[in-house]
């Protein structure tokens, strides 16, 4: 079906075998994080095709300095609320740092507890090699999983820099070779995360499985950004990679300023503005 508005093709819900049908037919997916209703409901209507619960919370939401802090609690908090307001999109929740690392049942647990208690529809997991027992046994329950390559934002204090990852042979090799195992596994996607837009293509052309990119280029099957930087919500974050479409700060103080003004000046409420 195709939507009224525009050329793009239209799906009632999106599910895995919705995304692996577009990678098959060419057609690109659109990924956005958000971590609360009101913005859910936004990008659903506007039609997003997959929504991330991402552990980006901790810096946009909570302030934090990395997305080590946010706990699981926290993210079946802001998953509850963006399951409230989704009907369309796929919504795939972050397992946060510490909650899949110690072992397989650990991070079986943790997904549990975000299926169950949040209504998610899948979970997102850092990692290859390392982590691929947990990725196993999650999937053997029955609960999509997305992979995440590249820039792993939660293994910040190995890595001590977000620059570019895998622009040197071993690790570019290490990951082609995680992208396999996460697909042989059974993910049903990998984010690839600030790698070379060459590796990236590689990647995408050798898997079977949706890639989405996020500063690795365009010859991966979708792109995803982070809602408040690409709304010009978070001002100081400024990568490359990062397209603003809005300056939503600069709007929002705009609009605060004219309001403590017209408080000031008692010029709200007017007398159709009261009881
Ligand atoms: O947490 C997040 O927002 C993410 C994206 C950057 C892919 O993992």
């Amino acid at each position: 079906m195709r939507d009224k508005t525009n050329s793009r093709q239209y799906y009632t819900k999106i599910t895995t075998h919705v995304l692996q049908e577009m990678k098959l037919k060419g057609e690109k997916i659109a990924m956005l994080t958000a971590y609360d209703y009101s913005m859910a409901k936004i990008l659903d209507e506007a039609g997003i095709d997959v929504i991330l619960v991402g552990d980006s919370a901790s810096n946009v939401m909570a302030g934090h300095k990395t997305t080590l802090p946010i706990t699981l609690d926290e993210m079946i908090y802001h998953a509850s609320s963006v399951m409230r307001a989704v009907t369309h999109a796929l919504v795939v929740v972050d397992l946060p740092f510490g909650t899949y690392q110690g072992n397989s049942i650990e991070a079986l647990h943790s997904a549990i507890r975000i299926m169950k208690e949040a209504g998610a529809n899948a979970i997102k997991i850092e990692g290859g090699e390392e982590i691929i027992g947990s990725v196993k046994r999650i999937l053997s329950a029955g609960i999509p999983v997305v992979g995440h390559l590249g820039l792993t934002p939660q293994a910040i204090h190995k890595f001590g820099t977000y620059v570019v990852r895998a622009t040197e042979k071993d690790e570019a090799d290490k990951l082609v070779k995680d992208a396999h195992l996460l697909e042989h596994a059974g993910c049903f996607g990998i984010v690839l995360e600030k790698i070379p837009a060459s590796l990236a293509s590689l990647v995408t052309k050798q898997i079977k499985i949706p890639t989405i990119g996020i500063g690795a280029g365009s010859g991966v099957d979708g792109q995803v950004l982070v809602l408040h930087d690409m709304l010009g919500i978070t001002t100081k974050f400024s990568p490359r990679f990062l397209r603003r479409y809005h300056n939503l700060s600069e709007e929002i103080k705009g609009s605060v300023n004219t309001y403590i003004n017209d408080v000031k000046s008692v010029n709200f409420p007017n007398e159709r503005e009261q009881y």
